[in-house]
Parts: C-alpha cells; sequence; structure tokens
C-alpha cells in the first residue's frame, strides 16, 4: 500500500481504515517481514480488554529493523551519532555494521543468560550502545525497560522491583552539556535494592572512576569479543517488546508493556505516513530513548522504514544556544522533531543563534509532548522552517504507542496548535459531562478513542486491573486518554491538555501524587497538594502547598523538599513554586478541591465557582494571601 501522499489519498485510507479496518491493517502487516504468517488480524475489543493483533503469525522488530534492509541497504547510513562535545566528529553507522553490533549485543545478552522474557533494563545516556542494547533485546525476545538517566537512584530501584529484571545495562557516568551525571554511582545505590538483578553491563563513557558492584561486567569487553551473527528469534506476535513506566495520576509509576507485531506495523506505517520522508533525507528526534518518543521515533520508526535516523547526546544549549541549529547544518538534516518546551526555551535565547544558521537543508519541522502554543509555533515556523517547511504536530503518548492524530507533512494541511485529524484507523472521540459521545463535530469534551489500534499497549506490566481502572472505566468500551480537546468543523482536532492529575512538566509527565508523596517523606511536612501551573518555558510547572508542623526559613525548606524530590525521583520532578500554608481547601468528605489550588497558582484570583461545600472556606483567602 505504501505511504500515503496526496489529500485524497489520506481521505481514502482513512475511510478504508475504518470501513475494513481488518483488511486495511493486514495490507500494512503484509509489508514487513514474517517468519510465519498471522492467522487472524485483530481479536478483543474495549470490554473484555484483551486485544490481540496478528494472532498466529511470528515476526521479529529487530529483523524488520536491520535484516530486511541489508539487501538494499546495507552501506546506507542508519544512524548518525552527535556526541555531546561538538568538536567530536558525528560518527556514521551502516544498516550492515548496525546489524553487527545488535548482534554482537544480543550475543552478549545470550552469554549472560539472557532469556526470552526476561526483563533487562538499560540506564544509561545518549550512547549508541542504548539503541544497539534494546534492539538486540528484541532480537532475541528479551523485554527492555529503558529508565530516563535523569531519574534518581529511588525512581530506578522501584521500576528495576516492578518488573523484576534480571539484567540491568548502564554506563559509568554519561554527559549532558556541560555537565557529568555519574550513573553508575546512583545504579549501585538502587542496585542495593535490586536483589533480581544478576548482572550489571557496564560500557564506559566518561571514564571517570566507578565503585564496583559484586554484579558487575565489562560491557565494552564483552562487545569487543562478541561473534557479529545472531539470527533474529521467530517471537509471537503478542509476546512482549518493551515496558516503558510513566506517571499517572495515582499511586507509583504504570509499566505501560508493548507487544511485538501490533507496535512494530503501527511505528512503521504512522512514521511514514506523517514525516514523509524520501530515501536520502536526514531524520533528526531530539528526544531520549527514555521516552516514548525516542522508542518510537528515533529508533524503531526510522529504522522499520529503512530511514537515516540521528542520535544526539547533548543539550540543546550548550556550548551555546545554536547547538540544535550547528548540528543541523553540519548534518544536512531534512527533518527535525522535538518538544515545544525546546522551542521556547531557545526562542528566549538570543536571536542571532537561529538566524546565524543555514537551516537550509530542513524539509519538515515535528513536535510533540505538550500542546504547542501559538507563539512558539510561529517562531519555529518563521525561524527554523523559514516559512517553507509544514509542521506535524503530533499527538500521542506512551500507551498509545504511536502517533495518534497529526498532519501528513505536506500532505494535509498543519494549523497551528492543532494537532489536525486522525491517522489511518484511529476513531476519535469527544465525551460530554454525562459521559455520552459527542456527535456534532465542532465540540469540546473529554477525548476517548473508540476502537482498538495496532500500537495500543495491552496492559500495565503486572496489574492488568489498573490497565482496566485506569483507561477503561471513566468511559466503559472506550479508551480514555485523560486528555481533553477541541473539534472543529472540518474535524481537526486540537488537545487542551491534561483533564487528570498529570501534569505536563516540559513534556514529561509527572503524577501530583508522585511528588506529593516525595514531599511528604520530608519530616516537617504534615500534608501537601501538588498542581500544575502555567510557566512560559516548561509548560507547566509545579506549585506545591505545604502544611508544616514546625517553622522553617523558606529558603532552608525549598532546599530541603527539593533535596527529597530529587531523591525520590529525580530532578525534573523538582517543584517550582512551594507555598507554605496553614490549610488546605477540603470539601466535608476529605478531598482537596485542587480546583481552587490551580486557579491560585495560575494567579487567576477571582471567582472560585462553588465553594459551598468547602469545610474550611475561610482557608482560600490565606492561600490568595501567601501566594508565590
Ligand atoms: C501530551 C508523549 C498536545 C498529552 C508522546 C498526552 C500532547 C501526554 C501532544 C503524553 C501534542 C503529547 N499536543 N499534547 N502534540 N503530544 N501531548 O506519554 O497530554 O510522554 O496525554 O507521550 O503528552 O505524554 P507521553
Amino acid at each position: 500500500m505504501g505511504r500515503i501522499t496526496t489529500e485524497g489519498q489520506y481521505r481514502e485510507h482513512y475511510d478504508w481504515s475504518l470501513n475494513k479496518n481488518e483488511e486495511y491493517w493486514q495490507n500494512v502487516a503484509k509489508e514487513l517481514h514474517w517468519f510465519k504468517d498471522f492467522d487472524s488480524v485483530q481479536t478483543g475489543n474495549f470490554k473484555d480488554l484483551n486485544v490481540k493483533w496478528f494472532e498466529g503469525g511470528q515476526t521479529n522488530i529487530s529483523y524488520n529493523c536491520l535484516d530486511r534492509h541489508l539487501k538494499d541497504r546495507g552501506d546506507k547510513v542508519a544512524v548518525i551519532y552527535e556526541a555531546n562535545d561538538p568538536k567530536v566528529e558525528a560518527k556514521k553507522i551502516t544498516y550492515k555494521e548496525l546489524h553487527q553490533q545488535v548482534c554482537q549485543f544480543a550475543n552478549v545478552l545470550k552469554d549472560q543468560g539472557v532469556k526470552p522474557g526476561d526483563r533487562v533494563c538499560f540506564y544509561m545516556g545518549m550512547v549508541p550502545e542504548l539503541l544497539t542494547g534494546i534492539l538486540a533485546c528484541t532480537r532475541i525476545g528479551a523485554v527492555h525497560s529503558v529508565v530516563f538517566g535523569g531519574f534518581s537512584a529511588k525512581a530506578l530501584a522501584g521500576r528495576i522491583q516492578d518488573c523484576e529484571a534480571s539484567v540491568l545495562v548502564t554506563n559509568d557516568g554519561s554527559f549532558r552539556g556541560g555537565k557529568t551525571i555519574a550513573l553508575k554511582a546512583i545504579a549501585n545505590e538502587a542496585l542495593k535494592d535490586c536483589p533480581t538483578i544478576k548482572k550489571v553491563l557496564v560500557s564506559k563513557r566518561t571514564n571517570e572512576n566507578i565503585e564496583a558492584d559484586a554484579r558487575d561486567i565489562d560491557l565494552d569487553e564483552l562487545l569487543k569479543n562478541a561473534s557479529s551473527e545472531c539470527e533474529a528469534t521467530p517471537l509471537d506476535s503478542e509476546a512482549p517488546n518493551f515496558i516503558l513506566y510513566t506517571s499517572g495520576s495515582t499511586g507509583k509509576p504504570k509499566g505501560l508493556l508493548h507487544t511485538v507485531a501490533g507496535y512494530m506495523t503501527y511505528a512503521y506505517h504512522t512514521f511514514r505516513n506523517v514525516f514523509q520522508m524520501e530515501e536520502n533525507d536526514i531524520y533528526w528526534c531530539s528526544a531520549d530513548i527514555g521516552w516514548i518518543t525516542g522508542h518510537t521515533y528515533l529508533t524503531y520508526g526510522p529504522l522499520l522504514n529503512g530511514a537515516t535516523t540521528v542520535m544526539f547526546e547533548g543539550v540543546p544549549t550548550w556550548p551555546d544556544a545554536g547547538r540544535f541549529w550547528q548540528v543541523i547544518d553540519k548534518l544536512k538534516v531534512s527533518h527535525f522533531y522535538t518538544a515545544p518546551t525546546a522551542i521556547r526555551a531557545l526562542e528566549a535565547c538570543d536571536i542571532k543563534f537561529v538566524q546565524e544558521a543555514n537551516l537550509s537543508s530542513l524539509k519538515v519541522l515535528g513536535s510533540v509532548g505538550e500542546p504547542i502554543n501559538e507563539e512558539a509555533w510561529d517562531w519555529y515556523h518563521k525561524n527554523v522552517g523559514r516559512e517553507k517547511c509544514p509542521i506535524v504536530d503530533t499527538w500521542w503518548q506512551t500507551e498509545t504507542g504511536g502517533i495518534m492524530i497529526s498532519a501528513l507533512a505536506g500532505v494535509t494541511k498543519d494549523i497551528p496548535t492543532y494537532a489536525t485529524l486522525p491517522q489511518p484507523g484511529i476513531e476519535p472521540v469527544l465525551m460530554d459531562a454525562d459521559g455520552n459521545e459527542i456527535s456534532t463535530l465542532a465540540a469540546q469534551g473529554n477525548l476517548c478513542i473508540k476502537r482498538p489500534w495496532p500500537g495500543i499497549a495491552r496492559t500495565v506490566y503486572g496489574d492488568h486491573e489498573r490497565y482496566k481502572d485506569t483507561y477503561f472505566s471513566a468511559y466503559p468500551g472506550y479508551y480514555f486518554t485523560g486528555d481533553g480537546a477541541k473539534r472543529d468543523e472540518q474535524g481537526n482536532y486540537r488537545i487542551t491538555g491534561r483533564v487528570d492529575d498529570v501534569i505536563n512538566v516540559s513534556g514529561h509527565r509527572i503524577g501530583t501524587a508522585e511528588v506529593e508523596d516525595a514531599i511528604n517523606q520530608h519530616p516537617s511536612v504534615v500534608e501537601s497538594a501538588v498542581v500544575g501551573f502555567p510557566h512560559n518555558i516548561k509548560g507547566q510547572g509545579i506549585y506545591a502547598y505545604v502544611i508544616l508542623s514546625d517553622e522553617i526559613a523558606e529558603d532552608e525548606l525549598k532546599t530541603q523538599i527539593n533535596n527529597v524530590v530529587n531523591e525520590m525521583i529525580g530532578p525534573i520532578a523538582k517543584p517550582d513554586a512551594i507555598q507554605i500554608t496553614p490549610g488546605l481547601p477540603k470539601t466535608r468528605s476529605g478531598k482537596i478541591m485542587r480546583r481552587i489550588l490551580r486557579k491560585i497558582a495560575a494567579n487567576e484570583l477571582d471567582n472560585f465557582g462553588d465553594t459551598s461545600t468547602l469545610l474550611n472556606p475561610e482557608i482560600v483567602d490565606s492561600l490568595i494571601k501567601g501566594k508565590k
């Protein structure tokens, strides 16, 4: 079926995908390699929650990313690695070389006793071994769980314990701009509480001194000596592919489980349609592999399509705020995919950085992770895209596996601040306050998806009940996204943001409950409540209200709370503002009225709506007076 190249074709595909859903996906899937054909396309539904795709089939995503291209694209560059240090020459890895490296890594894992279904945790910087490592897992049917290198020891330990990983792959340290992060020291701390880990494979990056753990093994040495031949293992379509943890509105982070064939098919099809790459184009997704974007659109999507993908170790503002633009010029990047928070951060820097760059190689720009405000969209379009590059504003989630709502670059129309139209096979609906589908086109409501698509996460690892509760209980029979959206007369969607207790800080999902749990560890904190508020660069910032048992100077408290949040979660969850308060607005049933806290944090100090159910209405004035 190939890629969609005209607006008319998009309409045809979309109608086809809804009218003959199974036929449509069968056609897409058949373009990939199967060791054994599937018997059925899709079974199960959003009521029994036992959705399966391509059952009876056997395939391998690493085979489809690598081996499938060796004949025609063996010498084509698969990955361009741009290190943190701009003086270091970019490393080009061809498909043939990547295949060899992945095979070597797979052999190392096998030699260390890793079996199909075993969980392997990665806690690394953006180094090539992270990319080859996850592909190596999928090659032998091991399940990767990548933990972002900015998480704390406690957060890492929690994720390892939850999935009972048997191997941890890490670096001595990682480079991030002018800083280094002592990954191994943090991992050692975590490892004290991780008895399931049998082996720790350590690759050197920063060459700092590290304290050895009895389970340590020198990964670089093993890779050097490993055979570069390793057949891909045929895996059942619904075999687990990877687990990725993300925050929810309650409790600890959830390990979303994606399976092999459906995820692969969806990543493959959405990548080619949304980004519209030609054979010699160069694609750069600036996300870290620790997030879903780095999984689907840095690694799997591009490689499944035989594209050239850039992997960048550094940060946008080091050595200066021109780094992104210098890399685009240096590598002749044609497709650039980044987050609104990065755009806003660079917009706040001297305009000369972007103006001095050439940027003539760019054809397509992308945005992901949070709603992109109009000002940032315009700046991106004008200064980076030089008014000639379409912008794809791609809405999706860790749970969805791939892009759900987005323009197709240059094919369907982009509209500032709108994600626009659903991808083939995706049937979004808006729900009203009574839980019914809104049938008029122009509307606003909670965003749900009405039918299964191949890329949906199949469960929360080890807790299928939580999967049901979180995504399928608010609107039975529908997948509930947790986002609100508006739809215009033409059916274009505009995502308005989370409607649950999840804050989107710089494109990273942070559960308010998680931050509260961390803050409550402080010995003087009696109770806390955390809400999001609008933040110029981060999109949303974290605002914490705390009730104390004894008096502490504010500065001191701030440092202590930051430390405890750092320790429990990591620096990304540090509050931007902390307000000490004698109480919190509570209903008679003891529930915190967060609506009021959000309004105060956002500096909307009037019109609090109905506060008659508050047990302590007088607290509102006191909260306003203490506003930070
Ligand atoms: C938000 C990232 C508006 C949304 C791929 C979603 C967006 C959450 C967009 C998922 C977008 C992501 N426009 N909001 N283009 N993309 N979001 O799991 O609130 O890290 O629910 O996946 O980010 O975040 P996650």
